[in-house]
């Protein structure tokens, strides 16, 4: 029996109360009430633990976000004494909190490329939510009305704000919801394994994709578009670095037609690829960058947008237009958040996480690159401290399992039965990325207990006659 086959809750318990009350995100909800959900009221350092009393890694930090594990005192601490000492103050109307200023001053020293001001937000969805009124309103000020559409990827995860999710490419997160809304298109996913052609290099297949950017906004017209955004490394879309050169040749292309790039470094900020930011590891030079998760390791919400002084100062002209810059959220520059936050980087910096991920990243990418060969992977993928194996039937044709049978969903399953949070992606891809205090030895526990979880999904496969 696959464990994902459960049925019959205690009346009253937390599972049989958790179905009838709460609608979880993302969540199929007819098979959430079959299986129930899977309780967590614990943790500490890489490990959750159950409210059976499992231990589990928590192998995918939480959604992308719990980059110091769990029970992380200074944290905690940092933010009881700031509700004692101011729980909240606004940002509307010039007002302020020096957590929020000592936040923002630290956020522009050690961004990449040339950032000059922070927009505070709540989540990564607010951060591109607000990236498309900061492109919007731009272009307006600029006295480009025209100009407002925004490209971004098949694929590309962006968040799920109206805005957001139109940014969005998955089909799993639009379907149903009316998005995109008119303006927001897309180009080609870029994963090499999968789009490139026979015979076309790495490097041919970034100049392709790039020429098609190029034909898109000719088609469409350079004073209709007005951004392209883009994860330095796709993530929910099925954890996909890009391939050689991409991103340098994008932006030549955004250079000719005056097109703003955006970096979404929501799950790739803060060390995930062995870098502080994703623009580091792959030669980004962005106008505006999104944050939140690792930014505060999840302990509190907090995102935010961080631009140049070129975009900021053509928002400060445009209020003679408009007026005030009216835009903005009750929890913008949170004192509680921001103190986290700050704490957070502290951390970062004392106890150098980027030296120690720098330290074992290699190893955790050989250990998985190791199952490469096995005969359920097609690809394995992955950079810094995040990795995916592709799921596949048939090795050779690179072919996909009926989507319905859920395979990457079930071997999840297994995972976590076999104790280890693991996440279904896209196309049957299986991802990992652990706190980034993991030690080696956890990483081999990690990549252990994946590798069972991959021969048990191998034999239900089998048994059930997909390959
Ligand atoms: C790249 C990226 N951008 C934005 C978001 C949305 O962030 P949030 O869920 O905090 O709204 C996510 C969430 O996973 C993400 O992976």
């Amino acid at each position: 029996m696959a464990p994902s086959d459960r049925t019959g809750f205690a009346p009253n318990s937390a599972a049989a109360r958790d179905i009838e009350y709460y609608l979880h995100p993302f969540t199929n909800l007819k098979l959430h009430e079959k299986n129930g959900p899977l309780i967590v009221n614990e943790g500490k350092g890489i490990y959750v633990y159950d409210d059976q009393g499992n231990e589990i890694i928590e192998g995918m930090a939480g959604l992308w976000c719990t980059s110091l594990g769990f029970g992380e005192e200074r944290l905690a601490k940092v933010a009881y004494e700031q509700m004692l000492r101011l729980p909240y103050m606004q940002g509307f109307t010039h007002r302020s909190n020096e957590v929020a200023i000592d936040l923002a001053e630290k956020l522009i020293q050690i961004a990449p490329g040339a950032m000059g001001k922070v927009f505070f937000t709540n989540s990564g969805s607010e951060a591109n939510d607000t990236q498309v009124k900061i492109v919007w309103y731009y272009n307006n000020a600029r006295g480009k009305p025209e100009k407002k559409k925004i490209i971004g990827r098949h694929k590309a995860y962006h968040g799920i704000t109206l805005a957001a999710s139109s940014l969005t490419g998955v089909d799993y997160a639009q379907k149903g919801f009316d998005v995109p809304l008119d303006r927001f298109l897309h180009v080609t996913t870029p994963h090499y394994w999968r789009e490139g052609q026979e015979g076309e290099s790495e490097d041919e297949f970034s100049t392709r994709l790039a020429q098609e950017l190029d034909d898109l906004i000719e088609a469409e017209g350079p004073d209709t578009v007005a951004a392209f955004i883009a994860e330095p490394v796709m993530g929910a879309g099925g954890l996909i670095p890009p391939p050689a050169g991409y991103f340098p040749k994008i932006q030549k292309v955004l250079k000719k037609h005056d097109v703003l790039m955006i970096a979404d470094e929501v799950i790739t900020g803060f060390m995930r690829t062995g870098n502080m930011f994703g623009c580091e590891t792959y030669d980004i030079q962005p106008d505006l960058i999104s944050i939140a998760k690792a930014l505060s390791s999840a302990y509190l919400p907090i995102g935010a947008v961080m631009m140049t002084n070129e975009v900021y100062n053509v928002l400060r002209e445009g209020g003679d237009k408009f007026g005030m810059w009216n835009t903005g959220y009750t929890y913008s520059g949170h004192p509680v958040s921001a103190a986290v936050a700050l704490e957070t980087l502290r951390i970062y910096e004392e106890r150098d996480i980027l030296g120690h991920v720098r330290s074992v990243m290699d190893g955790f990418q050989e250990q998985m690159a190791a199952h490469a060969d096995h005969p359920l992977v097609g690809e394995k993928r992955g950079v810094g401290l995040f990795a995916a194996w592709e799921l596949t039937p048939d090795k050779e044709n690179k072919g996909t399992f009926d989507p319905a049978r859920r395979v990457a969903f079930q071997m999840a399953a297994f995972a976590q039965a076999n104790g280890l949070i693991m996440r279904a992606l896209p196309s049957d891809t299986i991802a990992l990325c652990p706190p980034l205090i993991i030690s080696e030895a956890e990483i081999e526990e990690t990549v252990r207990r994946a590798a069972k979880s991959l021969d048990d999904i191998y034999k239900w496969v089998q048994d059930e006659g997909l390959v």
